[in-house]
């Protein structure tokens, strides 16, 4: 990597707490730590992304700055304003340091105000201000241009989606090269997954028709893996059996992200002082960082 190729991954599902925020900023920063640059958009009004990368005031200032996903969509689609996504990144917000310089990510931050978005767009395609299409439809065309331009820029462009399924996270879906799933292999976290896979990938044509289908199928990522948990051991081995069988509906990451100390502490932006190396920030838990990382590469090259 290093002149821009420019691979979408989004990281979704349905269900909370799962670890999707923490699978975005292990990537971000991951990828970012072998040279690649890379981008962060936060589809999540909840901006826990956004808060990792850019803890106490800095977000507020961001969000005072206008420099938002939601201030993007909201003059696109609202305005209909024609203004470059790059007006809205928020450049080099990592803290964390490689060889002395900070790791090159750069970000397109959240804000609580996303939700509200959402609903204001509906209300004036209430009043018929957009002509036919849905808010998927008007999300997709505005957010896809936005994508194209950001691949002359970046090799890696990184959505952190918004547990639920929103109007963003169904976009973000079809734009992505590679879709990944993170998982608790427990039984709830699975009939979460179900349910999120039936409702985009198999019904998608028949009850969103505005949006083409996604380009290929989700990619499980167990997460939060507790090796000595005989149930997690047992969901696992079914799951490995599924994704096995011929025309498997999803694939299945060979790495598992266990439940790691490190991790957890990773995603806390007030354990560390001001410019931590990659190595002092994910400690234990660089060789999962680097794993994930290099599952990524190959499944996006294969
Ligand atoms: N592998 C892991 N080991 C230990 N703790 C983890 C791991 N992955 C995630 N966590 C912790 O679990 C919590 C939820 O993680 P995270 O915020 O990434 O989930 P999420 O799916 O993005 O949640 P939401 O649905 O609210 O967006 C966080 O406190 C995080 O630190
Ligand atoms: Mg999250």
């Amino acid at each position: 990597m290093g002149d821009a190729s420019g691979r979408v991954i989004a990281v979704a599902n349905m269900k909370g707490g799962v670890g999707k925020t923490t699978t975005v900023v292990m990537l971000a920063e991951g990828f970012a730590a072998e040279g690649a640059r890379v981008v962060v958009l936060d589809l999540d009004a909840q901006a826990s992304a956004s808060y990792c990368f850019a803890p106490d005031d800095e977000l507020k200032t961001i969000i005072s700055a206008r420099k938002t996903i939601t201030s993007f969509l909201a003059d696109r689609i609202l305005l209909n304003d024609r203004v470059p996504i790059h007006d809205y990144l928020t450049p080099a917000i990592s803290k964390v340091t490689k060889a002395g310089e900070a790791l090159p990510i750069d970000m397109v931050a959240a804000s609580p105000r996303l939700r509200l978005l959402e609903r204001e767009i509906i209300l004036k395609m209430a009043e018929g201000k957009f002509g036919a299409r849905s808010l998927e439809g008007q999300s997709l065309r505005v957010l896809q241009k936005a994508i194209g331009e950001l691949k002359e820029t970046y090799d890696v462009i990184l959505f952190d989606c918004a547990p639920g399924i929103s109007a963003f996270t169904e976009v973000a879906i079809r734009l992505a090269d590679l879709v990944v799933v993170p998982t608790i292999p427990d039984f709830l976290s699975t009939l979460g997954f179900e349910a999120f896979r039936l409702s985009i990938w198999e019904n998608a044509h028949v009850t969103r028709s505005s949006l083409p289908r996604p380009l290929r199928r989700p990619a499980v990522l167990p997460t939060r893996v507790s090796g000595r948990k005989r149930q997690h051991r047992e969901v696992l081995d079914a799951l490995m059996a599924e994704a096995g069988e011929a025309d498997a509906p999803f694939e299945l990451f060979g790495i598992t992200i266990g439940d790691q100390a490190a991790i957890e502490r990773a995603m806390d932006p007030e354990q560390f002082a001001e410019a931590p190396t990659f190595e002092q920030k994910w400690g234990a838990s660089v060789a999962s960082v680097r794993g994930l990382v290099n599952e990524i590469r190959r499944r996006l090259d294969g």
